[in-house]
């Protein structure tokens, strides 16, 4: 997959996520990489959107994990935002029950998913985000997984 695509406003991101957030359904994990205010949350929140979540979204930072009824594509499904930043050890995504999320029915967003490398699945979602600041943001898309390939292209 070689998608590239770039964001000069919060704006900008918020209207990618709700792109991006159109196109996906219950079972998808994404992963949301880059450093502190790149823009994650922002983009989450588009996704959010995207996917008709009607309470506000707040940051998951000190929650790690918070839940949303959404709806993907015409069926019911749980948004569930994580971010995983304060963890210090992989045992505790575990105990939070990061795993238990991966599900038919759920779409999950993970920001900070590092220290749960080991338990996330195989056809994860991979965005980069570059630049912080005023700067703009440069958002590249990776998997290991053809479908996204095949979901993604042409779409966003
Ligand atoms: N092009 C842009 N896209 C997204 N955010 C931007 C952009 N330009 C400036 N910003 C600002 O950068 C900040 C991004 O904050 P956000 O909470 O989304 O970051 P984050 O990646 O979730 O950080 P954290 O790791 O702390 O959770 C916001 O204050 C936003 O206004
Ligand atoms: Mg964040």
């Amino acid at each position: 997959m070689n998608i590239r695509l770039e964001s000069s406003s919060p704006e900008e991101t918020h209207a990618l996520g709700t792109k991006l957030g159109k196109l996906l359904q219950g079972g998808d994990v994404l992963c949301l990489i880059g450093d502190l205010g790149a823009g994650k949350t922002a983009l989450a929140k588009g996704i959010g959107e995207a996917l008709n979540v009607q309470e506000p979204m707040t940051s998951p930072t000190f929650t790690f994990i918070i839940e949303y009824q959404a709806n993907a594509q015409g069926t019911p499904v749980r948004l569930v935002h994580m971010d995983l930043y304060r963890l210090n050890h992989p045992e505790e995504a575990e105990v939070i029950g990061v795993g238990e999320n991966f599900q038919e029915d759920r779409i999950c967003l993970i920001e900070w998913p590092e220290i749960a490398e080991d338990i996330l699945p195989e056809d994860v979602l991979e965005l980069r985000m570059e630049g912080s600041g005023e700067e703009k943001r440069v958002i590249t898309f990776h998997s290991q997984s053809a479908h996204w390939t095949e979901r993604l292209d042409g779409n966003l």
